[in-house]
């Protein structure tokens, strides 16, 4: 048999396994989730909290607690990434179908929200404030500062946390966001000109003026952590983390336990690949999709990578569960103050991410998950060299 047609062949199949599953969960929900509902749930908490307590839509009974003390921030399980809602992920819907889907979330008890100036720039939080009004008693809101833009561009050799650039980010993040505050406000990346005691002592400053509340960082490592923590306390670190990406084991979640920091997974389906419903046939728009130009999204890295997703449906098959919930389960299983932030743009995949809230994994099925995905190689490296000068 030729490539193509091998790869054809597989491609069907993983498309037939991906029906099977999602009808695999449709049908065994009920049961699943009343021998989850007979235990208990991921985070201890019954779910007699379901309508009549009985199987109804998918919806979010559980609740985490993001960093310690006055910093801490009590937010949805999963929480919901915005960027794709109309930046980098090529297709996406039009603003009223994107407010639906925002709203749709809010009503399932998704209550945590993620943008940043970059995403765009600037059009995805403005989709975002127009998507949360009224709903403000009801949502948290976490943007970021950190990248330069001259003239509405962003210049990819240099980032800016001066403490001029955050005063400026915050400003117009809040004018654009349509909101008082800042619920959480991360440092995209970190600037080698402004020294991070600096950083935090600007968003400290931020804070008792009362437009922001917390402080959070992205992609640093231990040391940025322990000298900013120390200027102000940090509620979340939002790095990558998934199963094809798990360096933070190594240091960074160990240091976030030592100090009472949460853990929010960006990218946790590794850019939807992990959900298989990418392939080597997929073709990302350039102008609007960064994907297209990441090393692991060649159709050559994506064909070999999807032995892993292959794992993730074999693993799932039988427990009536998708790659999409394997994966979300595992982050969620992993530690109690780790929250993912996935996205989309489809209320189908809202409901399908929401119920791996409800997944829980025994010790056992845990390690064989990463025993299982760890044992693959992985081909293609996660950011392109720009991309990756600026991450640990
Ligand atoms: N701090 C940082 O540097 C940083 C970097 C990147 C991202 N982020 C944040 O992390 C959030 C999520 O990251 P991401 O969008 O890169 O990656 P992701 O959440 O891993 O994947 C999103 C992609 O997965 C697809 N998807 C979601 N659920 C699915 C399901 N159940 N089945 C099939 N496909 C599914 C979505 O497509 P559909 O629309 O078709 O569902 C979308 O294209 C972003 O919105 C952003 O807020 C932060």
């Amino acid at each position: 048999m030729s490539k193509e047609n091998e790869n054809m062949k597989d491609n069907s199949r993983r498309s037939f396994l991906k029906t099977a599953a999602l009808t695999g969960a449709a049908l065994c929900a009920s049961p699943v989730l009343d021998k989850i509902n007979a235990a208990q749930n991921v985070d201890g908490k019954s779910q007699s909290s379901r309508p009549n307590g009985k199987f109804s839509l998918p919806v979010i009974t559980t609740y985490r607690t993001l960093g310690t003390g006055k910093f801490a921030m009590k937010v949805s399980t999963l929480g919901f990434g915005c960027m794709g809602l109309n930046y980098h992920r090529s297709q996406h819907p039009d603003k009223k179908a994107a407010i639906n889907l925002v709203h749709e979330a809010i009503e399932r008890g998704i209550n945590l929200f993620d943008t940043a100036e970059s995403y765009g720039p600037y059009t995805n939080e403005t989709l975002v404030g127009e998507a949360l009004k009224g709903y403000r008693d009801r949502v948290l809101v976490t943007t970021k500062f950190g990248h330069k833009f001259v003239n509405g561009k962003r210049v990819m050799t240099e980032e800016d946390s001066s403490p001029a650039n955050i005063r400026k980010v915050c400003e117009e993040s809040l004018r654009r966001l349509n909101i008082e505050t800042i619920d959480l406000f991360y440092q995209h990346r970190a600037d080698p000109h402004t020294p991070i005691e600096e950083v935090a002592a600007t968003v400290k400053q931020l804070i008792q003026e009362g437009k922001v509340q917390r402080f959070g960082l992205c992609e640093v490592n231990t040391d940025t952590i322990r000298r900013a923590h120390a200027i102000q306390p940090i509620t979340a670190i939002q790095s990558e983390y998934h199963l094809m990406f798990r360096r933070v084991e190594d240091e960074i979640l160990g240091l976030c336990e030592e100090l009472g920091i949460g853990f929010v997974p960006y990218s946790p389906l590794n850019r939807g690949f992990l959900s298989g419903a990418l392939n080597e046939y997929t073709r990302f728009d350039a102008t609007n999709d960064n994907r297209a130009a990441l090393p692991r999204f060649t159709p050559e890295a994506m064909c070999a990578n999807l032995r892993i997703v292959d794992v993730l449906y074999d693993f799932g098959r039988t427990r009536g569960i998708t790659p999409a919930q394997v994966a979300q389960a595992w982050l969620i299983n992993k530690k109690p103050w780790i929250v993912p932030i996935t996205g989309t743009t489809k209320l189908s995949h809202l409901e399908e991410n929401i119920r791996s809230t409800d997944i829980r994994f025994t010790t056992e099925e845990m390690n064989e998950i990463e025993a299982r995905t760890a044992a693959i190689p992985i081909v293609g490296d996660r950011y392109n060299a720009a991309e990756q000068s600026k991450v640990q």
